[in-house]
């Protein structure tokens, strides 16, 4: 029960590492307020919660609308009396439009960073306070591998959006300190969820090849991370990156 008493405000919570950082996050006692665009799949995830005993509410929410997250948030409080966890998850990759910048069109480009970017910045805005009314929190973002290395197939505006999510993180940990508020990022190499759905086998197996652990991360190896930097075994860990990648990053190309 590491996160016995918490009550924990989970994005992109229908699904892959949103879904199974609330059923992880119910597990160790925290109380969901599970946020999806998806209603069905949030639904559904909050349902898995309250089957295997834990508790959770599911709101829906689009993160990139700034009036809808700051009800979420009141929904949330509302629900659980607090909020002691912002765990900034979701996200969008499109592989059919978002390309190197000479090829990425504006609207494509706003739209990325209005959900991947902002929407992590309105939880904040509304969720900080909340934190800081319990003499602090912990937030954890969660970037990407690819704020990290360029790849020569390019989704330029997810990259440029982890990237400053990690930036942004640093100026949270920092800003927040003093009101006891943690703010860490993490940044997963390639792990097997719905967002991935459009890798046939072939390129799993070649993927798999290249990770030095010889394998996908599941959405339960991000899951787990997220666990450590949202619980309080975590308490003198603020601004750092985490990075859970099978070992990409150490062994370069
Ligand atoms: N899967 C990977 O290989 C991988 C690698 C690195 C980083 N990540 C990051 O991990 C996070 C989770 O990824 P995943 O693989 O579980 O993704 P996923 O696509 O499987 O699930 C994302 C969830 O976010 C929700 N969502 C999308 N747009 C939303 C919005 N505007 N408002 C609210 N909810 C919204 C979706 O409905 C979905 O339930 C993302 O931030 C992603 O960028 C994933």
């Amino acid at each position: 029960m590491r996160l016995d008493g918490k009550v924990a405000f989970i994005t992109g919570a229908g699904m892959g590492v949103g879904r199974a950082t609330c059923l992880l996050f119910a597990y160790e006692g925290a109380r969901i307020v599970a946020v999806d665009i998806n209603s069905e799949a949030g639904e559904e995830t909050v349902h898995l919660v309250k089957k295997r005993g834990g508790k959770a509410i599911f709101v829906n929410c689009d993160v990139a609308d700034e009036q809808e997250v700051k009800k979420a948030i009141e929904t949330g409080v509302k629900a659980f009396g607090k909020l002691n966890i912002l765990f900034n998850n979701a996200g969008v990759l499109w592989r059919d439009k978002d390309f190197e910048v000479t090829r990425t069109d504006e609207a494509t480009w706003d739209k990325v960073m209005a959900i991947n970017l902002k929407g992590t910045v309105w939880v904040c805005k509304y969720g900080i306070r909340e934190l800081i009314k319990q003499g602090g929190g912990a937030i954890v973002n969660i970037g990407s591998g690819t704020a990290l290395m360029g790849f020569t197939v390019a989704q330029d505006a997810y990259t440029a959006s982890k990237g400053a999510l990690a930036s942004l993180t640093r100026s949270l940990a920092v800003v927040y300190a003093k009101d006891r508020v943690r703010a860490n990022i993490i940044h997963p190499g390639p792990v097997d969820t719905p967002m991935q759905k459009e890798w046939d086998d072939e390129t799993r197996q070649a993927i798999s090849e290249w990770v030095p652990l010889g394998r996908l991360a599941t959405a339960e190896d991000i899951a787990c991370c997220g666990l450590f930097l949202a619980s309080d075994e975590s308490a003198y860990i603020t601004g750092t990156e985490l990075i859970v990648d099978g070992g990409i990053m150490a062994k370069g190309r």
